[in-house]
This record gives structure tokens, sequence and C-alpha cells, in this order.
């Protein structure tokens, strides 16, 4: 693999005597791939049924001519104002039953089929326009599904597909009362009919209705997706792409992969450190121009997980964003790292976000690689040296990946479970899966993101499993046949997939018989501190380890009144609280040298990830670190190093 750079360019914002000169000085800066057309449909079918093409042909020859190979988008998240003419209840409805309305874009509810049939109509007249075009490289469909809180929409139009998913999953009225548990409070229904949507009701609404609504929007987006890759693979057998986003989780990103030959995210560090970040205020100084040092590789061990090993960074932060609280600018050698960082973690293409900087709307405070007078900007060079060291040192296969050592599990299930039932503010199963991503590679180590839904888990030596609501039947073989150590838990197993606690008792592991008798969750200050150092904060868990007279589990750590808070027995480990950075990482070393896995702590901000032949160090510091008896640039990254 030869990875490659791009940008994303919007010609229907630009006289197109620009387009020519613009194709050609991206070309002249090394840039290989050009994405347009995911926000055009107003131009492209300015009244309904009368379209305009011209312009669109004019640039995708233009920029195919001057040597670009372009990624098309369908520009569905951006249906044009006439659409909702045709279709007034089209739009998405907020949880307090307000429709969203049109003025910017994303404004559709993925359950209203007949947006939908409007989607695959544009989707499938620009594959059959253009599928036969020498330069038409890749499509895009839609564009970052779930921004904008746009996943879970209370309409009408959600209600009726609701009731029509619930009728398939559980066929009688009675299995559905029965597994929601509908006996409580005098819930129970007598037909699907009956059934709302789980907003504004007096007090929560049952977890198990709500979940089952979570899963069923989360459909909603894989059928759309699917729907529009449908209608484009009659016409071409170029590869499908979707650019995902940073902590996303309203849909089962690896369910769209499935459907997808590549996955994208759009990376914007600097943004994400402010809106999406909860390590606290002197992280976020220190980390203001460079972003966090974990956020973004973990996003990439995800992508690459969903795109099945094939992915893209479709939009890097070139700049100064404009929608978080603070924008401040990268630091001078940052958009280098962060596609240097993506590449290391496989990317095989980053596309800068966007080519020139517009001056009018809503993102005219967002920089582009060029100023709005067309003049480079400060950062431009940093993508033209990228382009050239790729050049120098990317032999055919010289980039190659290799598996991780660890593998540590992502759910989105999970995030969806323990959203509806926290039972406590702080818990939040995002920050948890984070938290162990964070100490991994603190400790120096690579790690691949893996899905509950994968058939074998694969050859890593270590498996952590923080937090994963629920065991399906295809996860406990995977488990019960994978070789490596493995470390599960908090909350791990606590439910059944219909929400409610299992017989057993939590964790509920094959073949280990600990069980949770009860469960705590603790407010800041009440922390419950370790024997071994650190503490457990926001989440513990009382184990019951005796009912078993027979089990020979170690306690290997216990808080300082006794409460065991990791036991192991064999190759599994389980936790049963949420440990802060320093037990974490105490713990985390330990099950490494369990597995064989040789670990080393970093210096602050320093990151490093193996690739088959190199490692990378990544500097994430505003100063030079002296590491592995060399000097790291601030900002900086070694590549072509010893280190494996
Ligand atoms: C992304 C989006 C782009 C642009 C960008 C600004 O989320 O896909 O269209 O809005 O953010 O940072």
């Amino acid at each position: 693999m030869k990875p490659t750079l791009g940008t994303c360019y919007y010609p229907e914002h630009w006289p197109n005597e620009l387009w020519a000169d613009d194709a050609r000085r991206m070309v002249d800066a090394g840039l290989k791939v050009v994405r347009i057309g995911e926000f055009a449909w107003s131009r492209l079918e300015p009244k309904p049924e009368q379209f305009d093409w011209q312009w669109m042909d004019q640039a995708i020859n233009t920029l195919g001519e001057a040597g670009l190979e372009l990624v098309l988008g369908t520009p569905t998240a951006t249906p044009p104002r006439w659409m909702l003419d045709r279709y007034p209840d089209m739009l998405a409805v907020d949880a307090a039953g307000h429709k969203r309305k049109f003025g910017s874009r994303r404004h559709y509810c993925f359950s209203h089929v007949g947006y939908k049939d409007e989607s695959l109509r544009i989707a499938s007249l620009l594959a059959e326009r253009y599928a036969q075009s020498a330069h038409i490289a890749a499509w895009q469909i839609d564009n970052e599904y779930g921004c904008h809180e746009t996943v879970v929409s209370y309409s009408d139009s959600a209600r009726l597909g609701f009731r029509y998913w619930l009728r398939d999953k559980y066929q009688s009225i009675e299995q559905l009362n029965s597994a929601w548990g509908n006996v409580f409070w005098s819930m129970e229904y007598s037909s699907f009919e009956q059934i709302d949507l789980p907003n504004l009701t007096v007090t929560e609404a049952n977890p198990a209705h709500v979940l089952d609504f979570r899963r069923f929007s989360s459909d909603q987006v894989v059928d759309y997706n699917r729907a529009q890759a449908d209608a484009i693979r009659k016409h071409s057998s170029k590869p499908l792409i979707h650019n995902y986003m940073g902590r996303i989780t309203d849909f089962d990103h690896y369910k769209v992969g499935k459907d997808l030959e590549i996955a994208s995210w759009d990376s914007y560090p600097l943004g994400f450190l402010e809106d999406r970040n909860r390590l606290g205020e002197e992280h976020k100084i220190k980390y203001a121009r460079q972003g966090d040092p974990d956020f973004q590789a973990f996003h990439h061990d995800l992508y690459r997980a969903v795109g099945n090993g094939r992915w893209w960074v479709m939009e890097q932060q070139p700049g100064p964003v404009n929608w978080a609280p603070h924008n401040p600018a990268p630091l001078p050698g940052m958009v280098r790292l962060w596609t240097w960082e993506a590449i290391a973690h496989q990317a095989e293409t980053v596309c800068y976000f966007r080519w020139r900087q517009a001056p009018f709307a809503q993102e005219q405070m967002h920089a582009g690689l060029l100023r709005p007078d067309s003049i480079e900007s400060n950062y431009f060079g940093e993508v033209v040296r990228v382009a050239r060291e790729l050049g120098e040192l990317c032999e055919d296969g010289e980039l190659e990946g290799k598996a991780a050592d660890v593998a540590l599990m992502f759910d989105y299930e999970s995030c969806w479970a323990w959203e509806t039932q926290p039972q406590g503010e702080s818990f939040d199963y995002f920050e948890l899966v984070m938290d162990f991503y964070r100490e991994l590679r603190k400790l120096g180590l690579s790690v691949d993101i893996v899905s509950p839904k994968v058939e074998a888990l694969g050859e890593a030596k270590l498996l952590l499993i923080p937090g994963i609501m629920h065991w399906t039947e295809s996860l406990r073989k995977s488990l019960s046949e994978f070789r490596g150590t493995v470390l599960i838990g908090p909350r791990a197993g606590s439910k059944t997939s219909n929400f409610s606690i299992p017989d057993t008792l939590p964790p509920a592991i094959p073949n280990f018989d600990c069980k949770i008798s009860s469960v705590e969750s603790l407010r800041a200050g009440t922390e419950r501190p370790l024997v071994q150092g650190g503490n457990i904060h926001s989440w513990v868990e009382t184990m019951d380890l005796n009912h078993n007279k027979e089990s020979d589990f170690i306690v290997v750590e216990q808080t300082e009144a006794g409460q065991a808070v990791l036991v192991s027995n064999a190759n599994i480990s389980y936790l049963g609280g949420w440990p802060d950075q320093s037990a974490l990482s105490r713990i985390l070393q330990r099950a490494c040298g369990e597995a064989g896995i040789e670990t080393e702590t970093m210096p602050e901000g320093i990151r490093r990830r193996a690739s088959a032949r190199y490692g990378f160090i990544f500097n994430y510091n505003a100063e030079d670190i002296d590491y592995a008896g060399q000097i790291i640039p601030a900002a900086g990254v070694v590549f072509a190093s010893k280190i494996k």
C-alpha cells in the first residue's frame, strides 16, 4: 500500500475559471485525491426533476484531467428546500417533540420512506451518469451520519417504522410484554399499534423499550446506507465509502461498514479536544494546539476495524476550525504529525478539509489549505512536506501494518445501554473504553479495536473487554475459543439482550464462577483507595466469590477496606470497578506481563505505533523530548526508527 493525500473541494463555491488552476495547484502540492459533490444537490437539481449536470461534468473533467482521482459524494445530507414542499413531514423530530428546521444540513429523518426514495433517486442518477468516468475512483455515501444528533428521531415515520420493527422482532405482543417486563407499572400492551416512542414519558421510560428504540434507530441508518450502496452498485464497481465522525456512537458503525468497501472518518483534533474530552482543564490547556494524544489514534484503530482493514481520513483539520467553544491554530508541525499518525495506523488516504476557506456562510471561520484570497495558509507547507516524505519513504509494501498484541473491544450497543441506564452520572462507556486505550498507549503499545460481532477474536495475546452489556451466543463462543489472556469488566455481561439482570447474576462469563451481588456508583470525593495504590472511582461492584467453595480465584486487587476488585482464574481476570489512571496502568501492566507483552512507560505526550517494518514516535508536546536516545522535536514525528 502506498498512502496518498487529498483534499475536499467545492467547485460549486467558486467561479469555474478557478477550477483548472486549483487542480494544478493541488497536483503541484503532491495531492492525488479530491472529494467533491457531497453538498451540491441544490445545484445538481435546482428544481424537482430539473437537472443541471453540465457544471459537474466540467468539474469532474477539469479535476480529473489535471491528474486527480475523484471521490464523488451523494448529496443526501443536504436535501434542497423544495424537498420540504414535497415532504413537509420528512424533518427529524427531537426528544422534546420539536421538528428540526431547514437552514443548515442533515434535516431529514432516516425513517421517512419518501425521503429515502428521493435519496436513492439522486444517488442512482449520479452513479449512472458518472460510473463510466475514468476519473471517479470511489463514492462517498451521504456525509457524517449522526452528526448534529440526527440518528434518533421521534417523528411519525419513526413511530410507524418502530412498530413494524417490533412486530418483526417479537412476533406477538405477549412476547414483547414479557421481554420488556411490562407487567411492571402496568405497562402491558395489547397490540403493536399502541406502542409509542419512548420520549416525553412522565419519568424514565422502560429501559428495554428505550434500548429497542436505539437499536431500531441504528438499523434505520444501516438500511438507508445499504439502499444507497445497492443503488450505486447497480452502475459502478468502484469502492463505496462513508465518512464517520469522532465520538458519535448513535448507530452501529460495524453494521454500516459491512455494506461498504472502505471506512473513513473526519479528524478534527483541536475541535474534539475542546468539545469531546473530559480529562479536565489542565489537559485541555496543555494540548490546546496539539489535540488529545490518544483520541485520533483510537478512532484510527476503530475505523480500521469498521472498514475491515481498509480506512481513510476523509477530512483532516488543516488549521483552526469554527465549531468548538475555542478554536486555536494548530502548533506548527501538528498538521504533519496528524497526517503521519493516520498513516502509521494504516490509513490509505488522508484528505484535508478543505482546499480553500469559504468567505461566506456557516464555515467562513474554518481554515482551508488556501486562505479565502487563494494565498497558501500557514500549514500548506506541512502538507507539501508530507507528500514529499511519502514519496521518499514509501516503497510499495513498506508501510504494511501488523496485528497488535493487544485487542480492545468496543461495542455500540453497550453505549446505548449505559446511556439508557447509567446508574451513576459519571458512568460513560465510551470514556471507560478510552481510559483503557489511553493507558495502553502510555505503555507504548499498539492496539487493535475489535467488534463483539467478529466470528473469531484473532491472535492477540491480550484481549480487553470493559463494560460490554451483554454476551451474545456468538461472542460467548468466540471468547471460549480465544487462547490469549482476557481482562473483562467492569459492568460486563450485566444484562440480557432484553435489558434484564441475567438469572445467573453478572458477569455471566462462561467457565468463570464469580457473581456480582451488588453495584454502587460513586460521586467524586468518595473514591475507594486500593491497597496497592490508586483508587476506584465512579463504579464499584461487590463480588460473591464464596458461593462456589471449589473455585480458585486469586484476588489480585482489593480496596483498603478489603473489597475484592480484581480477581483472576486461569487466563481470565474480572475487574469489578473503574480504576483511576495509576491503578489501571498497574492492572494493565500485570495483564500484559501475564500475556507475555513487553511494556514501556512513555514520557508524557509521547506515543508510538508499530507497523510491520517501522516504529513511529509522535511528540504531542510543545517541547522537544529526549526519548530512546534521540530528540523527538516538539509537535514532531520520528519515523523509520528502530523501535518495533
Ligand atoms: C465535518 C463536516 C464538514 C465540515 C467540517 C468542519 O464534520 O463533514 O462538512 O462541516 O466538519 O469542521
